[in-house]
């Protein structure tokens, strides 16, 4: 298929732009360069671009002869959305929606949306599955389901069809291709874990009072190659299945602050130093996908990669970032 990934100099983006290489896609990578990195597109055409400017989405578009879009295009910072939400909203509700009108546009009638389990807010259940309600604590978790419902009604208006997927906490690298996590501030744990045992600098750790077994926030991490092999079976979803629909990515096993640390210092023979501070804002206690739905309705396999490899992976990143 000739697929166009909007986001594809991303962290995820760049791993969804290998995947669907690898499996004989025909890529385009939109992208503006604000976050994401050159380097990381290393798969396919590259076209810079910004949804926020329609006439320059219109012509990438035009055409393009795109029979599918990925979009991962958006800012994603839960903090930074609560201190800028005006910014937040606009980027990812009007992009998407610059984005989507362009697609209408130009015939392009199937998309896979990169949403969020941000989206859930503070979760009622230890494991969280898609039917659990939608109560989002930041602007981000917000305008990503924002996106959601408008996908929805397009699906409803101009017969668009859709796969939105809910990552849980996205990890690792494909090192070996030369990718993997760069961002500039990094706020993320398995990143700020291994700079912080390279620099053999302190990692701070947000809250330690949680109601969790050890008293640290508990999170699904989910390697970000198997991330994106959901994004190719999504798009051979859209074969054969109209309407908008949404699935949960996580492993479904959950794993705490303190886990992960312990995680990193057994895979770099490191020791970690930590230092205690206040709780983030927003940050719940547990959250854990179950990825039932995908795995019967997409084919995903249960994720193939355990947290040792996720840390592995992006410890070797880490190491040598060719960004
Ligand atoms: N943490 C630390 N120290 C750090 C970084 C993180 O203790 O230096 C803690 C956080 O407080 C949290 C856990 O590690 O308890 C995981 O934090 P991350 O920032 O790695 O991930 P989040 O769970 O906060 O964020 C993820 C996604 C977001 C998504 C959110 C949904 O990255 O895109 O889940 O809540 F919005």
């Amino acid at each position: 298929m000739k697929i166009l990934v909007c986001g594809g100099a991303g962290y995820v983006g760049a791993h969804v732009a290998r995947e669907l290489h690898l499996r004989n896609h025909e890529v385009t990578v939109l992208d503006n360069l604000s976050t994401g990195h050159r380097q990381a597109v290393r798969w396919g055409r590259f076209v810079q671009a910004d949804v926020m400017v329609p006439p320059s989405l219109d012509s990438v578009l035009r055409g393009g002869a795109f029979e599918a879009v990925v979009h991962l295009c958006a800012l994603s910072i839960v903090s930074g959305s609560t201190a800028d939400p005006y910014g937040y909203y606009l980027n990812n509700v009007q992009g998407t929606l610059n984005l989507l009108r362009s697609m209408r546009d130009h015939g392009v009638g199937k998309l896979v949306f990169s949403s969020t389990a941000a989206i859930y807010g503070q979760p009622l259940s230890d494991v969280i599955s898609e039917d659990h309600p939608k109560n989002p604590l930041s602007p981000y978790g917000a305008s990503k389901l924002m996106v959601e419902r408008i996908l929805a009604d397009a699906a409803t208006a101009y017969g668009l069809s859709s796969v939105s997927l809910r990552y849980f906490n996205a990890a690792g690298a494909a090192y070996l291709d030369g990718i993997g996590e760069s961002h500039q501030p990094e706020t993320h744990l398995i990143p700020n874990v291994l700079r912080s045992l390279l620099a053999g600098s302190p990692l701070q750790v947000f809250g330690n009072q949680y109601a969790t077994p050890d008293g640290t926030c508990v999170r699904d991490y989910v390697h970000v190659r198997d991330l994106a092999s959901a994004h190719a079976l999504a798009l051979d979803y859209l074969g054969n299945h109209t309407g908008a629909h949404a699935f949960n990515l996580g492993s479904g096993a959950g794993f705490s602050v303190m886990d992960v640390i312990r995680t990193a210092e057994r895979v770099t023979g490191k020791r970690a130093s930590v230092i205690l501070r206040e709780p983030r804002a927003g940050d719940p206690a547990q959250l854990v996908a179950s990825s039932l739905l995908a795995q019967t309705e997409l084919g995903w396999h249960a994720p193939l990669h355990d947290l040792d490899e996720i840390v592995l992976g992006a410890w070797r990143w880490h190491q040598d970032p060719a960004y």
